[in-house]
């Protein structure tokens, strides 16, 4: 197998687990032996360890002693528990070449690991793939380095870019295999945000119904500032296995149903507030404490108005199907203060694709 085929195996096995293994990182490691055979792979486990090399290495059809590793990220320089560090496993397995993209952003292997290979007589390759490695763990980079996750923002809107019509309705604007391919988004992420009136207009259950995915159906996060959140809430069921976060304002002190919620079993946050608004930044930097690395926000109109004004969205996800809703619908994005164009944050276009009657376009920002 060649090493660039090997690199592109190695970050499909990661980009396969997005969503499952917070808060490490999604790492994929194929192993070759001398003649460059395929002799093993494996991917970061559910629950973030063992390691996706570990997994590897525990499960070859050969012998690695003078073979090559490919990994999608810097192995582990740091112990877990007296357990080996990948770094060892991959010296102690006798492997004299490893292939990287990117170091790994946490200060306690941040060039460690190459420095421990390099001194162990391995030769170790950095830099190739780098684009796509960050893009598949740019939120566990972002976590590391901004002390905040990715934002990814999902939309399903109409032609002329609207979320809901004049009632506020909004099931369905787009088609079923769009509104499927928006559930995979849900579990290759850690949580899924949404606004308060989004839980009141629409009550959705923000889980992941793909046939075997359902347990990976991210935390739910609501931005309700005043604790309006209906109890009989669908996002409120089975808080044992979907768990809700709730961003509420200070001094909520004496609220009763605050300490009902708490009973219930939801956790809440609480935020400042900027203009009588929660301020989201804060809630972000509060997921990451709790080692989110990737946020899905699902709406509605005013949250991503927020978001986009306080330049916290780095990827869109726009479902648009081929109907016209209207002036008197609901924009996709409220109303936000952009003093002029060279302000507007932009986004270039990653990928498009048709899902049946819908069109997917994927947009990143462009830093
Ligand atoms: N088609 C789609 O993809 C889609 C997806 C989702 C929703 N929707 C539609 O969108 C509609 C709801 O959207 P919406 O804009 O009315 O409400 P929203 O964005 O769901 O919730 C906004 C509310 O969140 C609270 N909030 C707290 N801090 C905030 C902050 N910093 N920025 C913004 N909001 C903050 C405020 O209420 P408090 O002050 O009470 O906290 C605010 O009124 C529904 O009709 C729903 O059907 C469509």
């Amino acid at each position: 197998m060649q090493l660039n085929v090997a690199m592109r195996s190695a970050l499909s096995l990661a980009k396969k687990g997005l969503g499952m293994c917070y808060p490490n990182p999604s790492v994929g490691c194929i192993i070759l032996d001398k003649y460059n055979n395929l002799i093993g792979l494996g991917n970061t486990s559910k629950t973030g360890r063992p390691h996706a090399e570990e997994v590897a290495l525990t499960n070859l059809v050969g012998n690695p002693k003078g073979g090559t590793a490919v990994i999608t990220l810097e192995p582990c320089a740091h112990k877990n528990n007296n357990n080996l560090s990948c770094t060892e496993l991959l010296i102690n397995a006798g492997i004299s070449h490893v292939v990287i993209p990117i170091l790994d952003p946490d200060k306690r292997t941040h060039g460690k690991g190459v420095k421990l290979l390099k001194k162990s007589g391995i030769k170790v390759s950095v830099g190739s793939y780098k684009d796509e490695a960050l893009d598949i763990n740019y939120g566990f980079y972002s976590r590391i380095k901004y002390n905040r996750p990715l934002v990814s923002l999902k939309l399903a809107s109409s032609l002329d870019g609207k979320i809901a019509i004049k009632t506020g309705e909004s099931k369905w604007i787009t088609g079923e295999v769009a509104r499927l391919h928006g559930h995979s988004l849900r579990a290759s992420h850690d949580a899924i945000l949404v606004g308060i009136n989004t839980v009141v207009k629409d009550n959705p259950s923000l889980d992941c119904r793909i046939k075997g995915l359902e347990k990976y159906s991210p935390v739910k996060v609501v931005v309700d500032s005043n604790l309006k959140i209906p109890l009989s809430s669908k996002v409120l069921k089975n808080l044992k296995d979907h768990p809700v976060i709730i961003w509420t304002k200070k001094n909520n002190i004496k609220s009763t149903k605050k300490d009902k919620l708490i009973r219930m079993g939801v956790s809440i946050i609480e935020l400042k507030q900027r203009n009588k608004k929660l301020v989201l930044l804060e809630g972000l930097n509060a997921l990451a404490k709790k080692g989110f690395n990737r946020i899905l926000v699902e709406g509605g109109s005013n949250i991503s108005a927020s978001l986009i004004e306080s330049n916290l969205i780095d990827n869109v996800y726009l479902y648009r199907n081929g109907i016209f809703i209207g002036d008197d619908g609901l924009s996709s994005v409220g109303k936000y203060k952009l003093k002029n164009l060279s302000l507007a944050k932009r986004f270039k276009l990653k990928d498009t694709r048709i899902l049946d009657g819908d069109v997917l376009e994927e947009w990143k920002l462009i830093n």
